[in-house]
Parts: structure tokens; C-alpha cells; sequence
């Protein structure tokens, strides 16, 4: 990683742990935030929301991405997500959100995940996170 993407990486980390703290989640007590960098250098923030039936819960991945595309950014023009989560060492994104992820992002876009140990931070392609993905593209 060269240092311009390590700098682009740490202001995208620090736009996840706000929308961590924007977080719904009372029953898993388990806040996560994301943040979507698009191709003109927008972040679009999302965080994990709950619900009472728990099925119908939102990861703080897709809740970014589907905001950015509500607002009427294009599939395809993000470059890279940052996901953050305190209460584990390291967090690593879910295997519905890295379907949703691959077919909105790109298989080469980047997924940068920090927990509460910076040291485990990680840096993936959405490609080595979903290998052989089913798709259109
Ligand atoms: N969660 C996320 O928002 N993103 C992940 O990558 C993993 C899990 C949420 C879903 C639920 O609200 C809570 O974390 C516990 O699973």
C-alpha cells in the first residue's frame, strides 16, 4: 500500500467511527459504521440498524451503499469502503454484504477494516473477500 492510499484509508476509518456512533442496534449491542468513498471523492456513511425481527437488520455495509445509491450515485463508481466495529479486534464483513458489496462496488474495489486493535487492520479486494462470486459483470 503507498502512502497516499494509507492516508486516503485513515480519513475513510475515521468517517466509519462516526457512523458507528450513529448507531441502532440495542439488541446485538454491536456497533459498526462504514464509509463509501465514491470516484469524485464523496463519502457516503452508513451504520448497522436493528430491528426487533431481527432478520430485518441492516449492515452498516449495505446501509452506506444503498444511501449512496438512493442519492443517485451511479453503481459502480466507488472505490473503496472502510468498516469499522469496537468490540472485536478486527472486523470482517458479512457474507450477504459481500454479495451486495462485489455488484455495486467492483470486484477490485477495496474494503479497509479496522476493530479495536489497529494493528490487525486489513486492506482486501471485494474479489479475495468473494472469490468465484455469482454475477453478471
Ligand atoms: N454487522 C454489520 O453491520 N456489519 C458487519 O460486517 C457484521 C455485522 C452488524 C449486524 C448486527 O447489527 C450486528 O453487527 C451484530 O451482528
Amino acid at each position: 500500500m503507498n502512502e497516499h492510499a494509507d492516508v486516503e484509508h485513515e480519513a475513510l476509518l475515521t468517517e466509519a467511527k462516526q457512523a458507528a456512533a450513529q448507531t441502532y442496534s440495542p439488541y446485538s449491542e454491536f456497533p459498526v459504521g462504514a464509509a463509501l468513498l465514491t470516484a469524485d471523492g464523496q463519502v457516503i456513511r452508513g451504520t448497522n440498524v436493528e430491528n426487533i425481527s431481527f432478520g430485518l437488520t441492516n449492515c452498516a455495509e449495505r446501509s452506506a451503499l444503498f444511501s449512496a445509491i438512493s442519492q443517485g450515485l451511479p453503481p459502480r463508481s466507488f472505490k473503496a469502503i472502510a468498516v469499522y466495529a469496537p468490540k472485536v479486534p478486527l472486523i470482517s464483513p458479512c457474507g450477504a454484504c459481500r454479495q451486495v458489496l462485489i455488484e455495486l462496488m467492483a470486484p477490485d474495489a477495496v474494503v479497509v477494516c479496522q476493530g479495536s486493535d489497529p494493528a490487525l487492520t486489513k486492506v482486501w479486494t471485494l474479489k479475495e473477500l468473494l472469490p468465484g462470486a455469482f454475477d453478471s459483470f
